[in-house]
């Protein structure tokens, strides 16, 4: 086994905690470093790892001074989106081997195409988190459909809420993957935003229904907040046959299955019954594959920017087409985000004013409000 991969983290919240569970219990790290501007968050995070001991990071208040003191292989950016491209930017230029940015892959796509720019320019692997395509249920469901057990795929129902990018970035990756990653042709949709409503200092819709269209003839719908229903998984209709897919179950019907037949793939690590099997499991299996990439053992990363990036460019695509009343057609061409232009051209004027954002909750200290310099 090759030497292990040095990975600073940048942001000690909670998504870097998951992403450092999946370093240390995949044995192919060692965290050396951390950069939060918050002590506190740094010293809870050793505390929360303190059961590994080869864990041993060193703190820093300034990012770039972790970059530039530290000899890192890998980073993790794991602050909120609006320092997505910033700090992805400034560990590219470097010189670490690779990125692991969590999703959405940035604030806009205009941020987004800049982190990919800057990471082939300096030759850095860069992965965004959606971890999801490690859930073992999705797999079976992605193979299930890859072996023509229900035809061609005709639609992909999915229910989401709390904002397009924060939660649906993870509904349009799933989509691609379950499909084989086709290209997303087209987009169309509506929202509807009558409170300020805010996730981690970037403003939400309050609803939203979205249509997109793949290559291949496939389609798929996303209902946010319009029913209580959200979450994981998605009702899979094809030309012959059915899937429902959760986040540990997948139920299959077809001309030969009898009824409803039940599967429960059994995931590598982790056991049924964990109120964090999704997040861990799939952490583990992430940052698994990551390290092969990373050192060169596989040609292929499941989490590639690209995936992200269109991700990303399929739940914008929703807004702008409430922006533009059209069906956008990929890829988009608008690079800022299209939510924040509405609201900034005062398109979208809301009902009941008051400006609150849903992930303050894990701010620190004083903080009761989101201070976008810090994201
Ligand atoms: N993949 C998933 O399922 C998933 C789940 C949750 C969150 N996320 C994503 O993870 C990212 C982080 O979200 P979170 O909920 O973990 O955030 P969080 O609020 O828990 O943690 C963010 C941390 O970043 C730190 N920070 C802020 N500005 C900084 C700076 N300039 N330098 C260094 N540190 C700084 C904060 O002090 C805080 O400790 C977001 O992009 C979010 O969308 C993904």
């Amino acid at each position: 086994m090759a030497d292990k991969l040095r990975v600073g983290v940048i942001g000690c919240g909670d998504m870097s905690r998951n992403h450092a569970f999946g370093y240390l219990r995949s044995d192919r790290y060692e965290i050396v470093a951390l950069a939060d501007l918050s002590t506190e968050a740094m010293s809870d995070f050793d505390e929360h790892f303190a059961e590994y001991s080869d864990y041993k990071a060193e703190h820093f208040t300034d990012f770039r001074e972790m970059l530039e003191k530290s000899t890192l292989d890998v980073v993790s950016v794991g602050v909120w989106d609006k320092g997505h491209r910033a700090m992805t930017l400034a560990a590219a230029a470097s010189g670490v081997k690779a990125i692991l940015c969590e999703k959405p892959m940035a604030d806009t796509i205009g941020a987004a195409a800049d982190m990919r720019l800057v990471c082939e320019r300096n030759n850095v692997k860069l992965a965004v988190g959606h971890q999801r395509r490690w859930i073992p249920a999705y797999t079976m469901a992605k193979e299930m459909i890859a072996d023509g057990e229900i035809g061609d795929v005709r639609m992909i129902t999915a229910f989401a809420r709390d904002g397009l990018p924060n939660y649906s970035s993870h509904q349009a990756d799933m989509f691609r993957y379950l499909l084989g990653d086709p290209e997303c042709t087209w987009v169309m949709g509506n929202i509807e935003r009558e409170t300020d409503q805010w996730a981690r200092a970037i403003p939400i819709e309050d609803k939203a229904l979205a249509m997109f269209g793949f290559e291949g003839g496939a389609q798929a719908v996303i209902l946010a907040s319009l029913t209580p229903r959200a979450g994981w998984g998605a009702w899979i209709s094809g030309s012959e046959g059915l899937i429902d897919l959760s986040l540990t179950d997948v139920k299959l019907m077809n001309a030969t299955s009898g009824g409803w037949q039940h599967h429960k793939p059994d995931g590598d690590y982790l056991k049924y019954g964990d109120d964090d099997f999704e997040v861990r499991e799939a952490a583990i299996a992430q940052a698994r594959d990551f390290a092969a990439w990373v050192s060169g053992e596989a040609t292929e990363f499941r989490g590639e920017a690209q995936h992200g990036y269109k991700a990303l460019e399929m739940v914008h695509a929703v807004y702008e087409s409430a922006r533009t009343h059209t069906q956008v057609q990929m890829p988009m061409k608008t690079m800022v985000h299209p939510l924040e232009l509405m609201i900034e051209e005062g398109h979208l004027p809301v009902r009941y004013p008051g400006r609150y954002d849903i992930r303050n909750r894990s701010l620190r200290g004083e903080n009761t409000a989101s201070d976008e310099e810090n994201g």
